[in-house]
């Protein structure tokens, strides 16, 4: 293949605490015969890219420089995270968890062959480079027309919000709390909810996310940062019988409040009064740091309860292939429409280097999604 203008995007700590993020030429492999050659042409920045991409660096310290011949955006790693980022040291990391391109080669099999100059979502991680090359049965085709934008972002959120109602259901709740719930993935859920008829309480934390999700036929939708927050949380928390919570926030008491406001909704819905607390089991999953902070207990939650960590993909692997692969094809079908995701701004794989972008992506704010196009500026 042709890989003159081939680049990929690395992420490294250096062993004097730097952070480099450098775009390298690369050559392009010829695909094996079950293997297809994705140009690619759409790649979010999803916060778990973030992680691995900006996180670790003082962003206030970014500055644009040439690194071994390549441009490089680099910066110190922040004191806090020099202990954590020890393990990576060296490593040049490959960023971008799923996007979307086009076919552009494909391999002898009947197979990849099928795929070949059509428009595919794929997820696998190294993502961040003009040229994926991946096996023909991990991509997924979009249908004819679709535009690379749609199939963008059609796996770690669509999937997240399918795999928390498995949850929900294989666990036995029937009702759900949501935390940082205007996020992108927040309106994926708040559509899916209200698609199947899911009870849903959404906690928020401005008037303008509360409007949002309102707008959008979300009947419960609690702004935390008002008075009163607490009494209107266990209200709607026991007019939807929610014991389950999926908190993408963590630091802080939010997990604790949600812990007290389904104590307090489970007597309100008549549990008899002990002084160790009801007998019905209250869940709250974090499945982000959004708040990076220590998460708080109080006294008030009672003692039947529990706080865990959840992870898309092992959840995933739980359900197994056949149903991640019918997920798949609906986050297809609902591309436009229950997973549609909104992007602010997109840019070339330069263009992330520049250190005022570099800033605005790392502030993960409401609606402020980017997106990358490796195949700009070649
Ligand atoms: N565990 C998993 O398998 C898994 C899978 C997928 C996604 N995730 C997680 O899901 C979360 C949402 O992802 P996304 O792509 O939807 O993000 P996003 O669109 O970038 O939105 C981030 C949202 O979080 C809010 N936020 C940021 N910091 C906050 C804080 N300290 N307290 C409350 N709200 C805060 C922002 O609101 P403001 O505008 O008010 O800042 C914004 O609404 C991320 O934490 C991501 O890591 C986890």
């Amino acid at each position: 293949m042709d890989g003159t203008s081939a680049r990929q995007l690395f992420s490294t700590v250096t062993d004097d605490d730097r952070l480099v993020i450098s775009v390298e030429p690369f050559d392009v492999p010829e695909p094996a015969a079950g293997e297809v050659v994705v140009a690619m042409k759409a790649v979010p920045l999803n916060p778990s890219d973030l992680g691995l991409l900006l996180s670790p660096a003082d962003l206030g310290t970014a500055r644009s420089e040439v690194v071994q011949g390549s441009p490089a955006l680099v910066a110190d790693v922040a004191r806090a995270m020099r202990r954590a980022v020890k393990g990576r040291v060296g490593q040049k990391l490959s960023v971008g968890n799923e996007g979307a391109g086009v076919v552009v080669a494909a391999g002898a099999s009947a197979s990849a062959q099928a795929l070949m100059g059509r428009v595919v979502t794929l997820v696998g991680g190294q993502m961040m480079r003009t040229h994926r090359v991946m096996e023909a049965a991990h991509v997924v085709p979009l249908p004819e027309g679709a535009d690379p934008v749609e199939g963008a972002s059609l796996f770690v959120n669509p999937m997240t919000v399918q795999a928390f109602l498995e949850t929900m259901e294989r666990e036995g709740h029937s009702a759900l709390v949501h935390t940082a719930a205007a996020s992108n993935l927040g309106q994926m859920l708040a559509r899916l909810c209200l698609k199947r008829g899911v009870p849903l309480v959404a906690i928020v934390r401005s008037e303008a996310q509360r409007t949002l999700l309102a707008d959008m036929g979300v009947e419960h939708v609690i702004d935390s940062s008002v008075d009163g927050y607490m009494g209107r949380l266990i209200a709607a928390i026991a007019a939807t019988g929610a014991t389950l919570a999926f908190d993408a926030v963590s630091g802080g008491r939010l997990a604790n409040d949600i812990l007290v406001a389904m104590e307090q909704a489970q007597i309100k819905l008549g549990a008899p009064y002990s002084v160790y607390g009801t007998t019905t089991h209250k869940q709250v999953y974090i499945y982000g740091r959004l708040d990076p902070s220590p998460v708080t207990l109080t006294a008030g939650t009672g003692l039947y309860w529990g706080i865990g960590g959840w992870l898309v993909t092992p959840r995933l692997a739980e359900l197994g292939r056949e149903r991640t692969m019918e997920m798949r094809r609906y986050a297809v079908e609902e591309r436009n429409g229950v997973f549609a995701s909104h992007y602010t701004r997109t840019v070339s794989l330069e263009e992330l280097l520049e250190p005022d972008v570099a800033r605005a992506i790392d502030r993960k704010a409401t609606g402020e999604k980017f997106l990358v196009d490796p195949s700009k500026g070649s």
